[in-house]
Order: structure tokens, then C-alpha cells, then sequence
């Protein structure tokens, strides 16, 4: 029999290393703790993209954002084949750029052929700079501004239409501005399509009690007022029921709820083209979690689609998806370096890191845990249970509670996996600190992707007024 002790003690980074190391083949990155390049190098250091991680950090300062190339042109590629493999009709991935919305990263996503999901003026601005074609970019959002809307239809847009104000100002912009937009709007209509998902409350939206889209009883209204206007070019419906989910069933549901609407669409003499199920599969943040694999849940989610138009004899949709955490989360990893300790005997020990809540907010905000290694010492065991605090102003910065770490100390790199959906797209200058940088890493090579902010950028929009004088004291 094996004893605890021993079990413990052949515990230790090296065990987060991708399954695909050992077959070659890739896995699913969302079913992964570390992204698909992650390896030991003889120095018992992490390697993302072929390069030492402690050298990284050496080089570009800490905390820092490294993104791993290949696992998310991975996870892009396994969406896109699956659509192909497994529905018979057209399809298009849209990247939910709100995970992470930045150049390099809209670019991978649309050379991957990706088209990308926006929800405000300045995503949209970021994927037109990125190159996407605006006819691939969805615009979401409960409450756009009319100058978003402007922004977005000039571009050739499609805009999903959340509710009735948005509906009617689209109306109003299309016949009053028609020199400016000339073709007709592409417009989606999103509705709650009443679907419970067992996720956290902040990330589910597809319930009744939701800020966002049409009840599903309006949707005879909605359908009647679109079908009286020429100016706008109805294209197909919009659900998303939340994020992290790990059931398949929720999206198979909808897939036969959004066919039932089609058939209301088709019954006021609409067609529908398009049907976008949303996003919301979850990803691996620690060992316990289980999530489906990217090919799994689009094969199950195709095939329902088709069993619900076959069913009620309708011609099969575009199918569309919009993931944001699965294909970008796991691509990511953050690494900090370790600071000062704190032993309360028999309570707790801390050990604090150089970021926290404001490169990282989701454990302050939804208790999100995340799995860690020491990108220095990743083979061995690990022999201490800590605390992992961030550096801010709040008892409550806590990164990770109840890690298995090896022994450390000042100046290790700690590097917490699974970072790269909502967090540098949730970041904040919280305690005035200036936003991490983030680099890229493929084939042994790095590119800083976005720069470290510095204290001068703190201070761009601040504006002191001349009558306020500064005390000589
Ligand atoms: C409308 C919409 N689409 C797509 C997504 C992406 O979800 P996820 O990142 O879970 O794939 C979200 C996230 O909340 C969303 O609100």
C-alpha cells in the first residue's frame, strides 16, 4: 500500500504539465491547467513557447502576462474543425473578445478564421484595428450608446438588438442617416431564453431575471415591428445562458428553444439565417474541475441543432458560437514574484505576491480559485500549504487560498495558471498600480503584446486645475 506521505510527497508542479507532452497529440486546452507548450527544462524551470518563464519575468519585469501562441490558435482551430466535422450546414466561431480585447490577441483569433464578438465602442474599435472584417464582428451590449450604434453600423456591423430602445433608435439612425449607412443594417434579436445553468450568479444570463435581451413572450412583437421595416435586414436570433459551465445539456437545450423561435420567426415571415448560441463552456482552473472537451461540446451542440431542425422539418441555420473563456483562458498564465511571509502559527501562513486583485479581480469578485506552480522549482514536492495575497490595500486581495506549494522564498516565481480570460480585460489601476505587460510566446520567440504601464501613464488624464496650488510644506 502507498502511504500518504509518499503520495504527498510525489506531488509537485510537474504533475499541471499538459497530457499532450507525453502522446503528442493535443488536448483540449480548456481541459488543461497549463497551456499546450508548457514543459520542465534542465533547470527545473517552466517553459512556455520554448522559454524559461523565470527568464521571462527577468527580462520583462513581473507580474506578467505570458500567452502561449500555439494553444490559442489550438483552442480556435478545435471550435472551427468541430463546426466543420460535426454540422452539416455553415458556421462561424466569434472569439467573445470581452475575455481579453487586444490587438494581438483579436488578430490570432480572426487569421483563424474567428469573427469576433463585441459589447462596446472601444472593443469594436480594438477588432477593426485588429484587421477582423467588420461583416465578422457581432455587436452585444443592453445598453449601446446611439454613437456606438452609429460607429458599428457605418463599419457594416451586425448589431444584436437587446431590447425595444435599441430597436427603434436603430430604426430612427437608418432612416435619418441613410446617406452615412447606406446598406441596410444586419440586425440579430437576443432573447432570454429561460435556461437555469449551474454557474455563478454574476455569469449567468439566460434565466428570466436577467438584465439582458427580449423575454421570449416578446418575441411575437419584436418579430411583427421588424417585419414592418425595410431598413433593417433581419438575419437570425441570439442566446447566451452564462459562462464556466460544464454540462452539456443547458446548450442542447437551447439549441431546441432557439428552433422553437425560429419557427415563431418563420411564422411572421421572417427567415431566420443565422442562429448564435452563445458561449459559456467552462475551463479547468484547478484539478477538480471536469470540463468537456472543445470537440465534445460542439459535436453534442451540433448535433442537437440538427436533431431540433430536423424535427420540426426546418432548414438548417448558420450555426454560430461565441466562446471567450475557453478559447483564450487557458492560453494564459500570470507570473508574479514572491515577496514578504507571514507565519501565524496554528492559523495561517501568507505569502504575498507583487500584483493581486487589480491584474486579477475574479477571486475578489466571483471567489474564483486557481491552481499554482513555482515556475522555479517545478519539480519539487510540494511540502507547504499557503495563502497566496496580493499586494493591495484590502484584506481581501487573496489570490489563492490553501495552496500546495514547495518550500520558497523571496524573489521565486509564482506563476497562477489559467489567466487569460477576465483578467487583463478586467485589470484596474486599483492602489495606482500600472497595469502588468503581457508578452507573447511561439516557437521560441516572445513579443511584448502590450506594454507595462508606467507612472507617467498613471497620470495621463489627470488634470491638476491652475488655482489649486501645490503645498511647498
Ligand atoms: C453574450 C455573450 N457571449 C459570449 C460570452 C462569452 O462567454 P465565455 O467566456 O464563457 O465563453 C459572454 C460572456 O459572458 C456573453 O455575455
Amino acid at each position: 500500500m502507498v502511504s500518504t506521505k509518499s503520495v504527498i510527497a510525489t506531488k509537485s508542479g510537474l504533475q499541471y504539465l499538459p497530457k499532450s507532452m507525453d502522446d503528442h497529440i493535443d488536448s483540449s486546452p480548456n481541459q488543461e491547467l497549463l497551456p499546450l507548450t508548457a514543459k520542465v527544462n534542465s533547470l527545473d524551470h517552466l517553459e512556455l513557447g520554448g522559454l524559461d518563464v523565470p527568464a521571462l519575468v527577468e527580462k520583462f519585469g513581473s507580474p506578467l502576462y505570458i500567452l502561449d501562441e500555439y494553444t490559442l490558435r489550438t483552442a480556435s482551430r478545435q471550435y472551427r474543425d468541430a463546426l466543420k466535422k460535426y454540422y452539416p450546414g455553415e458556421s462561424l466561431v466569434l472569439y467573445a473578445s470581452k475575455a481579453w480585447s487586444c490587438l494581438a490577441v483579436c488578430a490570432i483569433c480572426g487569421s483563424e478564421g474567428l469573427g469576433i464578438d463585441v459589447v462596446s465602442g472601444g472593443e469594436l474599435y480594438t477588432a477593426i484595428r485588429a484587421g477582423i472584417n467588420p461583416t465578422k464582428i457581432y455587436f452585444h451590449g443592453n445598453n449601446k450608446s446611439t454613437a456606438e450604434l452609429i460607429f458599428a453600423m457605418a463599419m457594416g456591423c451586425v448589431i444584436v438588438v437587446d431590447n425595444w430602445l435599441e430597436l427603434k433608435t436603430l430604426v430612427a439612425l437608418q432612416t435619418e442617416k441613410t446617406e452615412e449607412l447606406q446598406n441596410p443594417t444586419k440586425i440579430m434579436v437576443r432573447f432570454t431564453p429561460g435556461i437555469e445553468c449551474h454557474t455563478h450568479e454574476y455569469i449567468r444570463t439566460g434565466h428570466l431575471d436577467s438584465k439582458f435581451g427580449f423575454d421570449q413572450n416578446q418575441l411575437n412583437d419584436v418579430f411583427t415591428f421588424i417585419n414592418q421595416q425595410q431598413v433593417l435586414s433581419f438575419v437570425g436570433i441570439h442566446a447566451h445562458i452564462g459562462s464556466q459551465i460544464f454540462e452539456v445539456q443547458p446548450h442542447q437545450d437551447l439549441a431546441d428553444v432557439m428552433v422553437d423561435a425560429m419557427s415563431t420567426a418563420m411564422a411572421h415571415n421572417l427567415s431566420i439565417q443565422e442562429i448564435n448560441l452563445g458561449g459559456g463552456l467552462g475551463i479547468r482552473y484547478t484539478e477538480t474541475d471536469d470540463p468537456p472537451s472543445i470537440e465534445n461540446w460542439v459535436e453534442m451542440v451540433s448535433k442537437a441543432m440538427v436533431n431540433a431542425c430536423q424535427a420540426r422539418q426546418l432548414p438548417l441555420p448558420k450555426l454560430l458560437c461565441e466562446p471567450g473563456r475557453s478559447i483564450v483562458g487557458p492560453a494564459c498564465v500570470t507570473a508574479y514574484t514572491i515577496g514578504s511571509k507571514k507565519q501565524i502559527p496554528e492559523i495561517r501562513t501568507y505569502i504575498s505576491v507583487d500584483g493581486g486583485m487589480s491584474d486579477n479581480p475574479r477571486p475578489i469578485t466571483y471567489q474564483s480559485i486557481y491552481g499554482v506552480v513555482v515556475a522555479n522549482r517545478l519539480s519539487q514536492p510540494t511540502t507547504e500549504t499557503v495563502t497566496i495575497a496580493g499586494k493591495h490595500c484590502e484584506s481581501g486581495d487573496i489570490l489563492i487560498k490553501n495552496a500546495m506549494l514547495p518550500e520558497t522564498q523571496a524573489g521565486d516565481c509564482l506563476v497562477v495558471m489559467a489567466t487569460g480570460a477576465y483578467n487583463y480585460s478586467m485589470a484596474s489601476n486599483y492602489n495606482r498600480l500600472p497595469r502588468p505587460a503581457a508578452v507573447l510566446v511561439g516557437n521560441q520567440e516572445v513579443n511584448i503584446i502590450l506594454q507595462r504601464e508606467t507612472y507617467q501613464d498613471l497620470l495621463r488624464k489627470d488634470i491638476l486645475p491652475e488655482r489649486i496650488e501645490i503645498s511647498k510644506n
